[in-house]
């Protein structure tokens, strides 16, 4: 495999396409967002933790028999994929009260919510991902009926899997986005589980070991994902 042009910069990783047209390359920067790319900053090692803790996390998703876009861990920041058709729609599971939720309707953080909330955001940074719903996804045409529900069933195995692989690290998965394209028609889990894009709060703590750190500029950024990947056994060196 050779890894070929640029396709595509994000906020934190760029896209590579390869000799093969099904795979791309995926590198983690150690670029840090926030505020829809309004605020970022470089920290030393990010890039390599998150891409290292999202092959391990694709891993047990895919074991657990969830397809994704995983192949293989390349280098310390690169990793190999296939190349999806991805839909431009976020979703979103929420176990506990936090974020944009608390903003919206005033709950109070950390309020259990059971059954546990699915919310669809549109990926559009200057439209500041607004939130959407099934009606929405079908009259614009980004997912069919039939596939959007099957992201969301696969959105929910994948927080019954990893609520208690996070459990048993001692963290409480508060919540967390994932998402989708379609490979060969089939809908695969696409992009990156990290700590960029889940809160995960030690148990006993409560201490926010994720991207509010920075959201919230509590300093540790790096150290509290090392050390999430450290509990679930991810090896970083
Ligand atoms: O901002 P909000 O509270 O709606 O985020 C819910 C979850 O989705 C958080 O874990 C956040 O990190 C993640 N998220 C994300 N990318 C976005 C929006 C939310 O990773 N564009």
């Amino acid at each position: 495999m050779q890894k070929r042009a640029e396709l595509y910069r994000g906020k934190a990783k760029t896209v590579y396409s390869t000799d093969n047209p099904d795979l791309l390359v995926l590198e983690f920067r150690n670029d840090t967002s926030a505020g829809d790319g309004a605020r970022i900053e470089q920290f030393d090692r990010k890039g390599m933790v998150n891409n290292k803790f999202n092959h391990f996390i694709m891993t047990r998703l895919q074991e657990a028999g969830i397809p994704t876009q995983m192949e293989a861990l390349l280098s310390d920041n690169e990793a190999l994929v296939k190349k999806l058709e991805m839909v431009p729609v976020e979703c979103v599971i929420r176990n506990r009260a936090a974020g944009s939720l608390v903003k919206r309707l005033g709950v109070e953080e950390g309020m259990l919510l059971s059954p546990p909330l699915f919310d669809l955001f549109l990926k559009d940074d200057a439209k500041h991902d607004p939130m959407v719903n099934e009606s929405y996804c079908e009259t614009f045409g980004w997912v069919s009926k039939a596939n959007l529900a099957r992201m969301q069933e696969l959105t929910y195995k994948a927080n019954e899997v990893l609520s208690k692989l996070f459990d048993d690290a001692g963290l409480i998965l508060v919540d967390f986005k994932l998402e989708f394209g379609l490979f060969n028609g089939e809908v695969t889990l696409g992009d990156e589980f990290s700590p960029d894009g889940a809160r995960l709060w030690d148990k006993e703590t409560m201490d926010k070991m994720d991207k509010d750190r920075f959201r919230q500029s509590l300093g540790g950024v790096v150290e509290a994902y090392e050390a999430v990947a450290h509990r679930l056994g991810v090896k970083l060196d």
